[in-house]
């Protein structure tokens, strides 16, 4: 090869190696450009993933999942991705706390979650401290924003609005019925139970028996002979469907045919499969069906087609995604607190569930409730349906 050649060659795999490099920082450093102006915004959706209350934390990753899909479809937040993560809290309080420290560390500002109350209101003076905005789809106990701590906002309602609806309720149709409270010693059942009693009260019909179960009890011998000797007909359950299914059944099994009511702990469809046919009559309190709401439309029929029925939690899990990414918007920030002043400062915010507004607290400013009944079908089938 003569020099001349040589050279040719040489320059000509320098010009092709230099292309190649170039070529290689732009597909590499390209996206790290793009992602370095707007990095991915963590989000973490913490709840019950795993345990007897699985069927709720799948609720939450459900609707979670869906609205970051929508919202980074349509191109994210102000061009920042959501990285949705998805952590087990199991229902438990101690492992809401370990969750909303190992938050801290990792810098997750923004949480949906936690589904108990138990577990959403030790975590949230967590977050508080380490700088997190959390939004609860479920979590009712009015402690949770009754702290008035800066990082609190709920989708969900109020146990003193429906614990009232509950109390007012029993006292107005059942007045004859001897009535009894049962809690399952969470702070979300004690808090329920509290309010329905009070209501009770106020309407000069107090209940014959208050009692508390544990919230691991699956046995419900010494409940039924309690309310046997008591003569119980009508019997307020503050707790979990996962719970009051069994207690249900068993009850009925054991010849007493009562009538039971409950919150919206117990929105769940498989109150059938674990009451059986004694879940007929069975009262449950909860807020107006979001699945109805015209905002909701386009969002339920893509659940459908993927195979899930977006009850109970959901719509507001999908909703608590949305208020965040909206606090976000309005505020032109990503500082938690900025956030959370923006989504309580009482400006609509457009959601599957329609324009919500929050008071100074986090609260929505327009909670309501209704009755829904288990209902025999003409197939023999039970299902729940609005109280006519
Ligand atoms: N509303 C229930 C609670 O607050 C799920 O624990």
């Amino acid at each position: 090869m003569s020099r001349d050649k040589l050279r040719r060659v040489l320059r000509s795999l320098w010009i092709g190696h230099l292309l190649g490099l170039v070529m290689v920082v732009f597909f590499v450093a390209a996206p790290r450009l793009a992602a370095a102006e707007c990095p991915d915004i963590p989000l973490a959706v913490a709840g019950p993933m795993t345990g007897d209350s699985a069927v709720y934390g799948e609720e939450m990753r459900r609707g979670a999942q869906l609205a970051t899909d929508d919202i980074n479809a349509r191109g994210g937040i102000g061009g920042c991705k959501i990285a949705l993560m998805v952590l087990d809290d199991q229902g438990d309080p101690a492992t809401a706390i370990a969750i909303a420290r190992a938050f801290a560390r990792d810098r997750i500002r923004f949480v949906v979650g936690h589904y108990n109350s138990g577990a959403s209101v030790p975590a949230s003076t967590i977050y508080a401290k380490n700088n997190t905005l959390m939004v609860s789809p479920a979590s009712t106990n009015p402690a949770l924003t009754e702290f008035k701590l800066w990082n609190v906002v709920r989708t969900a309602g109020r146990d003193d609005v429906q614990g009232t609806f509950a109390g007012e309720y029993m006292a107005d149709h059942f007045p004859e019925g001897n009535l009894a409270i049962v809690s399952d010693g969470t702070p979300y059942g004690d808090g329920l139970a509290n309010k329905a009693r009070r209501a009770l009260r106020a309407k000069g019909h107090p209940e014959k028996l208050a009692t508390k179960i544990r919230y691991d009890q699956a046995d419900f011998v010494d409940l039924i002979r309690k309310m046997k000797a008591a003569k119980i007909e009508v019997v307020f359950f503050a707790g979990l469907g996962s719970q009051l299914g069994p207690l249900i059944r068993q009850t009925d099994e054991a010849g007493l045919h009562a009538q039971f009511i409950s919150g919206d702990g117990a929105m769940i469809k498989d109150l059938t499969v674990l009451a059986g046919p004694a879940v007929e009559n069975t009262l449950i309190v909860f807020s107006p069906e979001d699945r109805s709401n015209p905002a909701a439309a386009n969002v339920v029929t893509r659940f459908r087609s993927q195979g899930f029925e977006p009850e109970a939690y959901t719509l507001k899990s999908y909703a608590a995604v949305q208020v965040i990414a909206r606090g976000i918007e309005m505020a032109g920030a990503q500082a938690p607190r900025l956030v959370a002043a923006a989504i309580r400062s009482g400006k609509p915010i457009s959601t599957v569930l329609g324009d919500l507004t929050f008071d100074a607290k986090g609260d929505r400013r327009e909670p309501d409730v209704m009755m829904y009944v288990w209902t025999k079908q003409a197939n023999g089938g039970f299902s729940l349906e609005p109280m006519k």
